[in-house]
């Protein structure tokens, strides 16, 4: 029999449900919310009604496409967090009560764990031991990863986090959220032509909130002078805005890996599927003799495959959770 896990991942704004058999993505469904457009980030409370309405379908449809028999399941995992609580409780309670009515085991999964066990659903898989850096809306990590689940920080955001950091220029540039692949595709267009400082914090660690206060101040002095400045400039300041936050990336990943003589570098989370990120890690991969990884778009984002593939190796570990686990918007690593 094969063992198939079905994951749930809703920890922020997408609901996503995944069948993972033998540790291979049969399914992985997404259904992302465009309810917070407007707003800049995220609205908690819009977020959880919409994981009520979207669980059911979801789950639903990734169970379809597997093409697998819900009597069929060996176990469900589900993200317990960081995240969002209430968009965190609508999974964790639909897990715990669909594992009960089978009668099957629940694995809880760390959502930052799985982003970079999101390395493992593809074909070419990283060797032991590897760095990942993990960005995303909610986090900045650089891990030093020695097993399947086994990993520890060796730095990360000290304030913002990096796709943060994208949001929140979105925003002061009067672009929806998630504005990281609208900077992407604006920036493509332009020059990185303005300069932005790069933070000086010690060790692996980052910071991002000074370069936000130095954009709201850029922008807040040009405008004045021209009203018209954002209009006009936007590629320029969209290439400006993501060299910089790229920068500082690379700046600690080449330290990290000199540090650890670790030069197996993979890259994890939504800032992953930044086309300059990506660039930037096969030219330094090059230049370095870094072998790099990078997800497929798919599992760079948040989903259930990657915490399907995370719970998959927990399965095999036996590590189990009890009906009694709650969910927790804040996770020890
Ligand atoms: O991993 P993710 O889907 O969710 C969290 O766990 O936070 O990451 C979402 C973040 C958002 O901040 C979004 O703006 C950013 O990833 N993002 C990007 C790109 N695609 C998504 N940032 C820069 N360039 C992109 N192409
Ligand atoms: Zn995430």
């Amino acid at each position: 029999m094969p063992i198939n896990i079905l994951a749930i991942e809703s920890s922020c704004d997408d609901t996503s449900a995944s069948v993972i058999s033998d540790g291979q993505v049969l399914s992985n469904i997404v259904s992302v919310q465009t309810a917070h457009a407007d707003y800049g980030g995220v609205i908690p409370e819009l977020a959880s009604r919409e994981h009520q309405v979207h669980i059911i379908p979801v789950v639903d449809q990734a169970i379809k496409k597997a093409g697998i028999k819900k009597s069929e399941l060996t176990a469900i995992a589900f993200t317990r967090g960081p995240g969002l609580l209430g968009s965190l409780i609508v999974g964790v309670s639909f897990a715990k009560s669909m594992a009960m009515s089978l009668n099957i085991p629940l694995i809880d999964v760390h959502h930052m764990h799985a982003h970079v066990m999101a390395h493992f659903a593809g074909e070419v898989v990283p060797p032991f031991p590897f760095l990942c850096l993990t960005v995303s809306g909610g986090h900045t990590q650089i891990i030093r990863v020695t097993d399947y689940n086994e990993m520890e920080i060796l730095g990360q955001t000290k304030d913002d986090a990096a796709g943060e950091a994208f949001d929140k220029t979105g925003k002061m540039l009067g672009l929806q959220y998630p504005a990281g692949p609208l900077i992407d595709k604006h920036a493509q267009k332009g020059e990185a032509k303005f300069q932005f400082p790069i933070s000086k914090i010690d060790k692996l660690d980052f910071s991002f909130s000074g370069l936000k206060t130095a954009i709201l101040y850029f922008l807040r002095d040009n405008v004045k002078q021209d009203p018209d400045f954002i209009k006009k400039e936007l590629s320029n300041i969209c290439a400006s805005v993501q060299k910089t936050i790229i920068d500082t990336l690379m700046i600690k990943l080449i330290k990290a890996s000199e540090l650890t003589n670790i030069t197996s570098v993979a890259i994890a989370g939504g800032v992953s599927a930044n086309s300059e990120m990506r660039q930037r890690l096969i030219g330094e991969s090059t230049s370095r003799g870094w072998t790099y990884f990078i997800p497929d778009f798919e599992y760079c984002r948040d989903n259930a495959a990657m915490i399907g593939i995370s719970g998959y190796y927990k399965y095999l570990n036996e590590e189990f959770c009890d009906q009694d686990i709650k969910a927790e918007a804040r996770l020890a690593f």
